[in-house]
């Protein structure tokens, strides 16, 4: 099977400073870097790293060819890409001294997304491969039914949380992987627990998971549930630590692995990715992930 990420590609302005931006201040950054991101494209080289047959679909201007070949680089096919007529999508990206960021995002080719487009894109999958998406396009809820009617396996990460999420077709959602912010807008709740419970009552066949921070993870479904620890690391950036998770998380599941064992590798990727600077650039290679996965085990 494959997974088709239909997402974001945005090139990522990243400034560290010693602390965010209060209103009306001005302040001069210590570090300035271009990368690549998105999450996207940050997902689909997580799962791709992570050893998955991974596809890409979605919108790019001009100026974001490297993008593209950010993502060939890795071996996601691109042939679903479209060259849109507008600017690549980008984002401001600020970290403070604690490895924390606050991103500020400008859609662009992302935003431009059509019915015929999904069509177009849904045609290159058959019954059995997965789609994989996150807040960053337009049109979210369309690829959801679309790729439901096809028998594909639809993997939603919710971010960055919008108001009209809650009113989405959740029910055709098998994954639903997503923060504490995210789930207390879809459910109205703060604790993990019932955020878990919201969403099964509303959705009984999703497997939902509950992303903690340092705090680790939750999965859920209708019969069980289990807790997963964060590997402790130093954080430096914590960008992309998200995208890590689901990218190494949904390539355990496809390649049959349980949740408890999926769980626990996503969340040692994800530890890694806070380690390093950057976005895409930070995701580790499987066999890093794999070595610093089996000393972690033995450590505990
Ligand atoms: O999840 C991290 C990503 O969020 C960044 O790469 C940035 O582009 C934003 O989309």
């Amino acid at each position: 099977m494959k997974t088709l990420v239909y997402g974001s590609l945005n090139i990522d302005h990243v400034y560290r400073l010693p602390h965010f931006l209060r209103p009306g201040e001005t302040l001069p950054s210590e570090k300035y870097s271009r990368g690549s991101g998105g999450k996207g494209l940050n997902q689909a080289i997580a799962l791709a790293r992570a050893g998955m047959d991974t596809w890409f679909a979605g919108g790019l201007g001009q100026d974001g060819l490297f993008l593209k070949e950010a993502l060939e680089g890795d071996n996601v096919n691109t042939s679903l890409l479209k060259m849109a007529d507008v600017p690549t999508g980008h984002a401001i990206i600020c970290v403070n001294d604690e490895g924390e960021n606050a991103i500020l995002l400008y859609g662009g080719a992302n935003q431009t997304v059509t019915e015929e487009d999904i069509l177009r894109t849904l045609d290159a999958c058959a019954p059995g491969d997965a789609v994989l998406l996150q807040n960053e396009i337009n049109l979210v809820p369309e690829i959801i039914l679309r790729a439901k009617e096809r028998g594909l396996t639809v993997v939603l990460n919710p971010s960055p949380a919008s108001p009209d999420m809650a009113n989405w077709p959740l029910h055709m959602v098998d994954w639903l992987i997503l923060n504490e912010v995210e789930g207390f807008d879809l459910t109205g709740q703060r604790d993990p627990d019932a955020i878990a419970d919201a969403l099964l009552i509303r959705c009984p066949a999703m497997h939902v998971v509950l992303t903690l921070g340092p705090e680790g993870s939750l999965y859920a479904d209708a019969t069980s549930r289990l807790r997963q620890q964060a590997m402790p690391v130093d954080a430096v950036d914590t960008t992309a630590a998200g995208d890590t998770f689901t990218g190494y998380l949904m390539q355990g599941i496809f390649s049959g692995m349980k949740p408890a064992e999926a769980l626990r590798r996503a969340s040692c990727g994800a530890a890694m990715a806070v380690e390093r600077p950057g976005a895409s650039a930070s995701i580790p290679a499987r066999a890093e992930v794999e070595k610093r996965l089996a000393q972690w085990t033995e450590g505990n």
